[in-house]
């Protein structure tokens, strides 16, 4: 480490978007590695609405590595936060910058003290996927101050560590978590099935129906749900691996009312596994429902899939259209039948297409 004094610090910043399961993750095989019991398929949202900015500093006046979350300090004892921290610095490589004159060997990583604060511009633990965005921000910001060489895969297999969904967030566009065979889960990572130029059509819209904190954080209900639900066994074994497929063919294809149908039934038969756990899990509110029976009838009325629903671990929807003129049409009935604040307390709205960063620099 070249010394000039102990006043220096290194930062590096990253911004990563997060990402929303068309078929999705719920069940681990493995809680501490992150490995889960079926692939999982997700899209990507665009940075510019729902995003995780992280700064990470290093400094050989740090006594002790620090978080900040959305401007408090929050514990890095947690088993996640170590993981992820371990398996970097594992891989960390030499730096050097010339113009400050500081140059930090391999070896010397272990010995340094990070600082990092992260920033999310929408709600935290509201099943939004703050923590895809938050973990895949904190690996890539990592990876980029230390110099790792790894790719975009082999990151994704550490951010896993972190949170499930947050692997699938080191990627752009329609992104797919094969769930791996080894124990160890060294194959347990995510690869870019399209990129965000492939299907730019697709216009997402999420209906924000309440930004509160959910009562069950997706990491306890899906453990119940391995524990106590036998659709969860079904859906895993039976259900999702022939999903999975029909999904790669209907994003290739751009097939939208194979798309839709595969995202809803997908969604609600999640939500179903809640309601089997034991005691049950409720994410989903009355608005939650009275939306997906709008969307329902409004497909049905015009004989082909305009729209398709999904809803992750809250009651917030994520609506997407098939194109700008359907997606416009959304908003109007979103705002006509739900206004904001009225009693729906669907407040709301962002509006985000899939145009999105290639990676998560
Ligand atoms: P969500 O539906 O928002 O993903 P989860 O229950 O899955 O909710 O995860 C929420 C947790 O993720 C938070 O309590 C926090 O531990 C972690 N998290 C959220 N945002 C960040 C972030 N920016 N950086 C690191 N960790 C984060
Ligand atoms: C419903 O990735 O938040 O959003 O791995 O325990 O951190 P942990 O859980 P998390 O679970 C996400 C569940 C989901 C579906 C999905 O994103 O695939
Ligand atoms: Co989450």
């Amino acid at each position: 480490m070249t010394e000039k004094g102990d006043k220096w610090i290194l930062m590096a910043t990253a911004q990563t978007p997060t990402n929303i399961a068309v078929i999705k993750y719920w069940g681990k095989r493995d809680e501490n590695l992150i490995l889960p019991v079926n692939d999982s398929i997700s899209v990507t949202l665009d940075p510019d609405h729902l995003c995780t900015t992280t700064t990470v500093a290093v400094s050989p006046s740090f006594d002790q590595d620090r978080m900040w979350l959305n401007g408090k300090e929050i514990s890095l004892s947690g088993g996640r936060y170590q993981n992820c921290l371990r398996e970097i610095r594992s891989r960390a490589c030499d730096v050097e910058d010339k113009e400050k004159g500081i140059k930090i060997e391999k070896k010397d990583w272990e010995k340094l003290h990070l600082h990092i604060a992260s920033y999310n511009n929408f709600p935290t633990a509201a099943g939004l996927a703050s923590s895809a965005a938050g973990f895949a921000c904190l690996v890539f910001s990592l990876a980029k101050l230390m110099n790792l060489k790894e790719n975009q895969s082999q990151l994704s297999a550490i951010a896993r560590q972190g949170s499930g969904s947050a692997c699938r967030s080191l990627f752009g566009g329609f992104v797919k978590w094969i769930m791996g065979k080894e124990d160890n889960g060294s194959d347990s990572l995510a690869v870019q099935l399209v990129d965000e130029e492939h299907w730019n059509e697709l216009v997402i819209i999420i209906a924000v129906v309440s930004s509160r904190q959910k009562e069950t954080s997706s990491t306890s209900g899906m453990r119940e749900s391995v524990q106590t639900s036998l659709l969860l066994q079904h859906r895993a074994k039976e259900i999702v691996p022939k999903r999975v497929v029909q999904m790669e063919k209907a994003i290739q294809n751009r097939d939208f009312p194979s798309f839709a149908q595969l995202t809803c039934a997908d969604s609600n038969q999640f939500h179903a596994v809640c309601l089997d756990s034991s005691p049950p899990i409720f994410y989903m509110n009355d608005t939650s429902h009275r939306i997906i029976s709008y969307v329902e009838k409004w497909n049905r009325s015009e004989g082909s899939p305009q729209v398709a629903y999904t809803f992750d671990a809250g009651p917030n929807a994520v609506l997407i259209a098939r194109n700008r003129k359907v997606a416009a049409q959304l908003l109007q009935k979103l705002l006509f039948f739900f206004p904001p604040n009225s009693d729906t307390d669907l407040n709301s709205y962002v509006l985000g297409d899939n145009s999105i960063l290639q990676d998560a620099g």
